[in-house]
């Protein structure tokens, strides 16, 4: 798959941008404020029907505009498909080859895609969300019929949480405990067999861009010793207390485990960097296989914070998944790629091709 055009209106400084874009390699460059990022974003917006960035609408349509719309055409196997989103005071549209009512699971399955901004490292930095995040978004793609088992989940839970912050009776909340678990055990199972797939590849991308060995760790969201039911009665003095339920599949994570030796550079942002980068390109490379396709890869500022090495090895690694990679830059740096990328230009929002 490879997505062959795209166009944004009134996304962020982004007026109007028609693209042509190669199926491999795609370098934007531009100085400070010219609007990359912005390209970006709007790129994956048409793949995800959300801002990487956590923006809201009102910060992405362009000052003075009411919405924005984008439109992209991708081409598999000599098969053209149509995306088109729309997000306003109207709220979000969406449209994949004329069907309407598909919302972001459909844009995701439309075009599947991964970024790597210059927040990337927070993957490995930041809190479990992310990293659940990335795990949910391999689990969607290899697992069927998982964004329904995790949407009855979230019903589960919140209704279990509203049930907390009522003080409901012991015999309440054992009918919402077994909802909850009943839920929480599908998509435990989903998310533990995507992870089994996922960990040798997240080994072998780490191991091949830190040079060293680092390990995962799936973490279900509650001692792993005891079933969900009796966590959850264990759990419920405290879960009255919080108001909401501290324990479950809400509260699972990647942990990551390094040696002695290697957690000391991982202090190092720059490392961080590279090994979220291995997560996200590993989790690529599981995804692409599994869907028999390629995904497209979003490069903002690849460059920040690495050396000269390490973003040699980011990029040699990019190269072998083969995706189609759009990056931005400040400068026209073609060697970032193995072969010559379609170049563009941006300015004060304009997007121009460039040699
Ligand atoms: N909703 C919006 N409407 C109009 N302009 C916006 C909106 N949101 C952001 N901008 C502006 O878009 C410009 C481009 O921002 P962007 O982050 O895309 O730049 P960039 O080229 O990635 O810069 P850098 O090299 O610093 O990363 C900024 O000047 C920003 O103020
Ligand atoms: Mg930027």
């Amino acid at each position: 798959m490879a997505l062959e055009y795209f166009k944004a209106t009134d996304f962020r400084c982004l007026a109007a941008v028609e693209l042509d874009i190669d199926p491999s390699y795609n370098l934007v460059y531009g100085q400070n404020a010219s609007g990359k990022t912005s390209l970006l974003e709007a790129l994956s917006y048409m793949g995800r029907g959300k801002s990487f960035r956590g923006a809201s609408v009102q910060n992405l349509v362009r000052h003075g505009a009411r919405e924005f719309v984008l439109f992209g055409r991708t081409v598999n196997a000599g098969v053209s498909r149509h995306i088109g989103v729309r997000n306003g005071p109207a709220g979000l549209e969406t449209s994949v080859d004329g069907v309407h009512d598909g919302g972001a699971a459909a844009l995701a399955e439309a075009l599947p895609l991964q970024v790597i901004d210059p927040d990337i490292h927070d993957l490995v930095a930041g809190g479990p969300e992310q990293r659940r995040r990335f795990l949910d978004w391999a689990t969607f793609h290899v697992e069927h019929g998982y964004l329904d088992a995790w949407r009855r989940f979230r019903r589960a839970l919140k209704q279990r949480n509203a049930a907390l912050r009522q003080g409901a009776g012991a015999a309440e909340l054992g009918g919402w405990d077994r909802e909850f678990v009943a839920t929480a055990l599908v998509v435990d199972a989903a998310r533990r067999r995507a992870f089994d797939l996922l960990l040798p590849c997240l080994a072998e991308a780490a191991a091949d861009l830190l040079g060293a060995e680092v390990a995962f760790d799936y973490r279900q969201g509650w001692a792993s010793e005891e079933d969900l039911a009796t966590a959850l009665v264990g759990a419920q003095g405290r879960d009255r207390q919080q108001g909401s339920s501290q324990v479950g599949p809400q509260r699972a994570d990647i942990r990551l485990v390094f040696d002695e030796r290697q957690a000391r550079k991982m202090v190092s942002r720059g490392q961080q960097k590279l090994l979220a980068c291995a997560m996200v390109l590993g989790a690529t490379e599981l995804v692409q296989g599994e869907l028999e396709r390629k995904l497209l890869l979003l490069l903002d500022d690849p460059a920040a914070e690495l050396d000269d090495r390490s973003l040699a090895r980011l990029m040699a690694r990019v190269a072998r998944l083969e995706s189609q990679v759009i990056a931005t830059a400040l400068q026209p740096q073609a060697n970032l790629f193995p072969a010559p990328p379609r170049m563009f230009h941006v300015e004060q929002g304009i997007v121009s091709p460039a040699t």
